[in-house]
């Protein structure tokens, strides 16, 4: 059975054997799985799918979903019910008003700045003991200049209020500009059961800075002194409590949002 004949190589390891087995080996795989596929097609009755068929379907897919994404009312998203107008935002800002009566901003401003002076006075304006109380004091609710004067410079020796006499030392609750002093002063003479009903104007509280620098800088004023020098109103005219102005600049404000 041996061919002589025959070339050695690797597809013919047998040289013994006249059949090549390599090739007969190969032959049987192949015949082998084509045969199984055909069997297995036969036996389902299923075939490959065409690559053309799934084409087509990614296309109709893909159409399809920007189609509905786009403009579908199914799968549109919309948080308001329809007719629904949302209103416009507020002009003013959020803060709350920007602008009203100049006695409301000097009242405010006031009471903030009146922390100055509750840790002595009270809270409540009543006075302590050695404190004279600025809830109906005479020196509040008389002439402003006299008040202004003793908030600038401060107030020792006797003093008499409401008719007890007190003699402390009260120091200058200086610096203050000239709206702080006025916004304080206003709260002072309208809070604490006192009702001047009017402003002191940041004007007539520039004045009181000027009369101050004429006194010698760090002395305590006296009752004496009070009565003798300063016993009168500030100058400057006065302004309607219910003019209306800027919160910020205290200007008047020529056509205030929502006065009519
Ligand atoms: C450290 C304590 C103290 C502080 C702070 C103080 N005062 Fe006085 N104040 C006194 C004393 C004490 C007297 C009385 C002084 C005297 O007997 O001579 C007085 C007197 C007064 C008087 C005159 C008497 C009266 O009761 O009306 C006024 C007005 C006054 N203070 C307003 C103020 C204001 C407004 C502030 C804040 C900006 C202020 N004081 C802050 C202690 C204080």
């Amino acid at each position: 059975m041996a061919d002589s004949n025959q070339p050695a190589d690797s597809k013919r390891p047998d040289l013994e054997e006249s059949t090549n087995v390599a090739e007969t080996h190969a032959s049987l795989i192949e015949g082998g799985v084509a045969q199984a596929r055909e069997k297995r097609i036969k036996e389902t009755g299923m075939e490959p799918v065409s690559l053309w068929v799934i084409l087509a379907s990614a296309i109709v897919l893909l159409v399809g979903g920007s189609v509905i994404g786009a403009g579908g009312k199914l799968l549109a998203y919309s948080p308001h019910p329809q007719g629904y107008i949302r209103a416009d935002f507020p002009t003013g800002g959020n803060d709350g008003p920007t602008s009203g009566p100049i006695y409301d901003a000097l009242f405010k401003r006031g009471q903030k700045l009146f922390a100055k002076c509750s840790g002595c006075h009270g809270s409540t304006g009543e006075g302590n003991a050695g404190f004279p109380p600025l809830a109906g004091s005479e020196w509040v609710q008389g002439n402003t200049e006299r008040f202004a004067m003793i908030v600038l410079n401060g107030l020792k020796d006797p003093i008499t209020v409401k008719g007890n006499t007190y003699n402390g030392s009260m120091p200058s609750q200086a610096p203050l500009t000239a709206t702080e002093l006025a916004a304080l002063m206003t709260f002072v003479r309208n809070n604490f059961g006192n009702a001047m009903g009017d402003i002191v104007t940041p004007e007539q509280a520039a004045a009181a800075l000027e009369i101050q620098k004429s006194r010698p800088a760090g002395q305590q004023i006296t009752a004496d002194e009070l009565n003798a020098t300063h016993d009168q109103m500030l100058e400057g005219d006065p302004i309607d409590p219910t003019t209306v102005v800027d919160f910020e600049t205290l200007e008047p404000v020529e056509d205030p949002p929502g006065v009519k």
